[in-house]
């Protein structure tokens, strides 16, 4: 996997792709890019703070940005945001530099783990539940679109899904679709 492209990780709030892809980065020797954090860092305040001075359409602006910067660097493991697959040009970049991988959660265990976030703009709704699943509606043929490789984390613990995961990345690298 040394010289192979960058491994994005795409999926919904809430399924992992931060804590995956740490533990995935460091299994295969690779920095790791949280891509809400580069946003973060560049913009020097937080996403909740972007989303109230510059609106959704803002922070996608910022996300496009951190995205391409990211996907320049030494191949890494890059986290992206769940909305990140939105837009087309993310989608084709992420494909073209990048093998992309849809992190799947089942939707009892994603509410779980958001569960009184208050960090995330687009979940402060009054039905956190209804919002994730309309997102996961409009977003699902969006990351399936853009994935190499699905991944399901909800059976595995935290402990097992990094082995798992990059077992799964080389079988594809050595039969690639
Ligand atoms: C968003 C997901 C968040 C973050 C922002 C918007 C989305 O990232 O980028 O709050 O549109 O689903 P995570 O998927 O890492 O929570």
């Amino acid at each position: 996997m040394q010289n192979s492209p960058h491994i994005v990780l795409v999926g919904p709030m809430g399924s992992g792709k931060s804590t995956l892809g740490r533990a995935l980065a460091a299994l295969l020797g690779r920095s790791f890019v949280d891509l809400d954090a580069r946003i973060e860092q560049a913009a020097g305040c937080d996403i909740r703070a972007i989303f109230a001075a510059e609106g959704e359409a803002g922070f996608r602006e910022h996300e496009a940005r951190a995205l391409v910067a990211a996907l320049a660097e030494a191949p890494a493991v890059i986290a992206s945001g769940g909305g990140a697959v939105l837009r087309e040009d993310n989608r084709a970049a992420m494909r073209e530099s990048a093998i992309v991988v849809y992190l799947q959660v089942d939707a009892a265990l994603q509410l779980q783990r958001l569960s009184g976030d208050n960090t995330r703009p687009l979940l402060q709704t009054d039905d956190p539940a209804q919002t994730l699943a309309r997102l996961q509606a409009q977003r699902e043929p969006l990351y399936r679109a853009c994935a190499h490789l699905i991944f399901d984390t909800s059976s595995l613990t935290a402990e097992a899904a990094p082995a798992a995961l990059a077992h799964r990345l080389h079988a594809l690298q050595d039969s690639p679709a």
